[in-house]
């Protein structure tokens, strides 16, 4: 079965962040797909310390709780990223995910090649398209298949809960999650 993992840079549990993804995961199961969740809070994942031994060992030096997630991804055809807008940007757990899986990745010779992906984002007030883009950039690096929805991906809250008032932001998610859907199942 095509498996979508869902990954969240909140710090905060039960937060906003992992509402969006817990209801785009759901249309995802709805639509017969495996899925699981990582909360990057949970995990020890240093940031990448550009010492290219990638480059020529093809693994991360670091000996965190990177590489097994590496692992995952590499084998799942679906990634969705979900992260709030912390100062204008992404929390400093999704930054440095995405600096290790991006550059391990082209140490590994592009193993994210056409699989499928998308970014959700909460933000509060602002800087909901520069987070969303900058997800987004992970991606289209990597030569993955993003599907659009109805809106861009994003939705408003600030305190834990306060998404679920956002009912266009909730059903853009929504239909992304049934687009990437369909298209994982299109694709394998
Ligand atoms: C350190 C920090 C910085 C923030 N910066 C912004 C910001 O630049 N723009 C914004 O709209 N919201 C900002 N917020 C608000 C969060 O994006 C918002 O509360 C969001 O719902 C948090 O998601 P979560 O519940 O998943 O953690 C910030 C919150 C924190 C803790």
């Amino acid at each position: 079965m095509a498996k979508v993992i869902g990954i969240i840079g909140s710090p905060r549990r039960g937060g906003n962040t992992e509402i969006i993804m817990q209801e785009a995961l759901k249309v995802c199961q709805s639509e017969g797909l495996e899925t699981e969740l990582v909360h990057l809070a949970e995990l020890n994942i240093t940031p990448c310390q550009e010492c290219l031994f990638c480059k020529k060992a093809k693994e991360c030096k670091l000996n965190d709780d990177f590489p097994p997630l590496f692992e995952k991804l590499v084998k799942a055809q679906g990634i969705i990223l979900a992260a709030p807008v912390f100062f204008g940007s992404a929390p400093a757990q999704m930054k440095a995910f995405i600096d290790r899986a991006g550059y391990l990745g082209i140490a590994r010779d592009r193993p994210f090649e056409r699989k499928v992906g998308g970014a959700l984002v909460v933000a509060r007030r602002a800087g909901q398209n520069f987070t969303l883009a900058q997800l987004l950039y992970f991606f289209l690096y990597h030569g993955m298949v993003v599907p659009g929805s109805t809106y861009w991906n994003v939705a408003f809250g600030r305190d834990p809960g306060e998404v679920w008032r956002d009912e266009e932001g909730l059903r853009t998610v929504r239909n992304f999650a049934r687009n990437l859907s369909w298209l994982i199942k299109m694709l394998y």
